[in-house]
């Protein structure tokens, strides 16, 4: 089995002005510094610049949490890769079932961001998940399956490898109702056995699957330790430095 590094991804979302942000990564850094798990923190456009210069020197990696495709033109309101490229991010998450439901974004318009970002030199980091209701009527394996499909057409296997997939049940989101050990484990299995399909075996035991879903300092531990969870994507528990430290440290 390959040595994955685990990785501990803070999603903030629409959460912390651009100063809170940079205070909080100050704050951080001591707290972590030991980590052998990785550690990225998913924050608003606006603060990526402070969060930066907070997070330079030191093992706490950035994220943006969403990007456009296009390399500039007119699209107003969006952020291109080369904008973050040239402010020195290495992560974009992309797929977020929150951009998905509230803002239309498709399996195509994903693939084409994941493209865009490892062009611009950066790592994608693939979301997807399933709601309730397809859970509940058995096609959750065919959907993420689908998914995950449609999202990595045309990555070589030397990009697949770099590049990382969350799986985040849109019912355990925020709820406080994680999936449990088995469940998410159940599913991040499926993810790499379509992974070993697409581009074999290397390729899917070197690729990190993350879970994500209501992860806190108390399920994290076990959440990690199944065979094919390499991690967490998490939101809330990212916000505060006790809850986010004891992730990291799981
Ligand atoms: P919560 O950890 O708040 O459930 O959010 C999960 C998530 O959506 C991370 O991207």
């Amino acid at each position: 089995m390959a040595n994955r590094t685990i990785m501990a991804a803070g999603n903030w979302k629409m959460n912390k002005t651009p100063a809170e942000a940079s205070a909080f990564v100050e704050g951080l850094k001591p707290l972590v510094a030991g980590a052998t798990t990785e550690v990225v923190v998913g924050v608003p456009f606006v603060a990526l610049s402070g969060v930066l210069a907070a997070a330079k020197g030191s093992n706490v990696k950035v994220a943006a949490q969403n990007v456009h495709w296009e390399a500039n033109g007119a699209y107003t309101g969006e952020i291109s890769c080369g904008m973050l490229k040239e402010m020195g991010v290495e992560y974009v998450i992309v797929g977020h079932s929150e951009r998905r439901e509230y803002f239309g974004e498709t399996n195509e318009m994903i693939n084409k961001k994941a493209r865009a970002i490892l062009n611009a030199g950066m790592l994608p980091i693939i979301c997807c998940g399933e709601t309730l209701t397809q859970r509940e009527q058995g096609v959750t394996a065919e959907h993420v399956r689908y998914q995950i499909k449609v999202a990595l057409l045309g990555l070589s296997a030397e990009e697949m490898m770099k590049s990382v997939i969350a799986y985040e049940p849109i019912w355990a989101i925020g709820t406080g109702k994680t999936a449990s050990d088995e469940q998410a484990e159940e599913v991040c299995a499926i993810i790499r056995q379509l992974l070993v399909e697409l581009y074999g075996t290397e390729v899917a035991e070197t690729t990190r699957i993350l879970y994500g879903g209501s992860v806190n300092a108390g399920n994290a531990k076990v959440l990690f330790g199944m065979p094919n969870i390499d991690g967490g994507l998490v939101g809330g528990a990212s916000l505060k430095h006790d809850g986010f430290t004891a992730i990291v440290l799981a």
